[in-house]
C-alpha cells in the first residue's frame, strides 16, 4: 500500500488512476476478493460451513476490538451504520423532555434517528463556525435533560475532526448524557483513542477497505446497560430457543444486542480481510504517509480560487478536505476526463487521501484543477 511495489501488488486497479474518493468507497486490496471467494467455498459446505463462518466472525471481532480498544465481548457487527443508530435510538427509550445534541457537520445516519416522526426527544443542533465545531458552542446545549450527544469523529462533509478529549470532557462535566461517536471517516486512516466513548459505530466500505454490508459497533461494558437494544430477533437474545421463548424475550446487553439475526457473513469475511490488511500495514504508518499529502493538498488547494470548506489547520483533519466552486460540476467532469476521482456533491468537491495515494496524485489533482479553473 505504501510503496510502489505493494501498491501495484495489492491494488492493481489503481494503476493509471488518481483515486481520491476513499471517503465514499475505499478500494479493497486483492485479499478482500480472496475473502469473498473463501466465503463462497465455505458456503458450498452447507451447514458444515457454519463453523468456518463463525471462525471468520470471531476473527473479525477480535480485530475490531483491537482497533476500538475494547474486548471482543464489547464489539459486534450489524449491517450498516444507519441500522446501528436506529437500534441505538430504540435502546435509549427516550421520552418527551429528553434532549439529544446533533451537529451540522454530521452524516444523516447518526443525526436523523432523533428527527423522524414519533421520536419524542428535543433535538439541539450544535452548529459549526468556519467549518469547525467549537466546544464553547456545545457547552450551552448541555444540561440535566441531555440524554445523548452524537457526532462523527471526522466529518464526511468537510473532514473536520472534533477535538475528542475536550468534547468528552465537556459532555461529562455538563451532563450525564451518553456519548456516541461515528468513526466511519477515521477508522483505518488515523490512530484512534476511543476511551470513554459510550457507543462507537462505523461503516465498512470506506477507509478499512472492506465491503458494503457492515456496521461495526462498540460498547464498553460500563455502558452496556444503557445500550440494551429492545429489538426482536434471535441472535440478539439471551435464550432465543429456550422453553420460555413464546412468553418472554430477553435482549443481550451492549454491542451483542446490535446483531439481531444471522450475521451478514459475506461482509464479515471482507471486514476480517480489510481490517487484517490495515493492521498489517499499520494505521500509524498509513497516517505518517498520507498525513503529509493532506497538508500538501490543503496548502495547494488553499491557494486556488475556490471556497475552502475545511479548516486550514491540517492537524484538525484526518484524510478528507473539501471545497466549493460555482462550477464544481464542470471541474468534476474535467477531473474525471483525466481519470482523477473525487467526490462531487451539492456543489462541493471532496478529496480523500489514503495510504495508497502518493504525492504525485496530489500534484496531478492540483495541476488539473488549475487547468480547469483557467478554462
Ligand atoms: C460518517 C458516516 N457515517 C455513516 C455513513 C454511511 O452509513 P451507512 O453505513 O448506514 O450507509 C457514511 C457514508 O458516507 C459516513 O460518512
Amino acid at each position: 500500500m505504501l510503496t510502489d511495489a505493494s501498491r501495484r501488488r495489492d491494488f492493481p486497479s489503481l494503476e493509471g488512476k488518481v483515486y481520491l474518493n476513499s471517503a465514499a468507497e475505499g478500494i479493497p486490496p486483492l485479499s478482500v476478493g480472496k475473502a469473498f471467494e473463501q466465503y463462497f467455498a465455505d458456503k458450498l459446505l452447507g451447514m458444515d460451513g457454519r463453523d468456518l463462518h463463525a471462525a471468520q466472525w470471531n476473527a473479525a471481532k477480535e480485530l475490531l476490538a483491537g482497533f476500538y480498544g475494547l474486548s471482543t465481548d464489547e464489539v459486534s457487527i450489524c449491517s450498516c451504520s444507519s441500522e446501528a443508530y436506529n437500534l441505538a435510538a430504540m435502546a435509549l427509550r427516550l421520552k418527551a423532555g429528553d434532549e439529544v445534541v446533533i451537529n451540522d457537520l454530521d452524516f444523516p445516519a447518526g443525526a436523523t434517528p432523533w428527527l423522524v416522526p414519533g421520536s419524542p426527544a428535543t433535538v439541539k443542533l450544535w452548529r459549526h463556525r468556519d467549518g469547525a465545531l467549537h466546544v464553547e458552542d456545545l457547552i450551552p446545549l448541555l444540561g440535566p435533560k441531555t440524554r445523548l450527544v452524537t457526532t462523527s469523529l471526522v466529518s464526511f462533509f468537510n473532514g473536520f475532526m472534533i477535538p475528542l478529549p475536550q468534547v468528552l470532557a465537556a459532555v461529562r462535566k455538563h451532563s450525564s448524557a451518553q456519548f456516541s461517536l461515528d468513526v466511519t471517516q477515521a477508522l483505518g486512516r488515523i490512530p484512534l483513542d476511543l476511551r470513554d466513548v459510550d457507543l462507537i459505530v462505523s461503516s465498512t466500505h470506506k477507509w478499512i477497505l472492506a465491503s458494503h454490508g457492515g456496521g461495526l459497533v462498540g460498547v464498553p461494558s460500563k455502558s452496556a446497560a444503557a445500550w440494551t437494544v429492545p429489538a426482536g430477533g434471535w441472535f440478539n437474545l439471551t435464550d432465543a430457543f429456550g422453553a420460555q421463548r413464546f412468553e418472554t424475550a430477553v435482549n443481550k446487553p451492549g454491542a451483542a444486542g446490535f446483531t439481531v439475526g444471522m450475521p451478514n457473513y459475506p461482509a464479515v469475511y471482507a471486514i476480517r480481510a480489510g481490517l487484517d490488511y490495515i493492521r498489517s500495514v499499520g494505521v500509524e504508518a498509513i497516517h505518517a504517509a498520507a498525513g503529509p499529502l493532506v497538508a500538501q493538498c490543503l496548502e495547494e488547494v488553499g491557494r486556488l480560487p475556490v471556497e475552502l470548506l475545511s479548516p486550514r489547520d491540517p492537524s484538525r483533519l484526518a484524510g478528507i478536505l473539501a471545497f466549493r466552486h460555482p462550477e464544481a460540476d464542470r471541474i468534476h467532469k474535467h477531473l474525471r476526463s483525466k481519470n482523477i476521482h473525487v467526490m462531487s456533491h451539492a456543489g462541493r468537491l471532496r478529496v480523500a487521501l489514503h495510504g495508497y495515494n502518493t504525492s504525485k496524485d496530489v500534484e496531478t489533482l492540483v495541476a488539473e484543477m488549475k487547468s480547469a479553473l483557467k478554462s
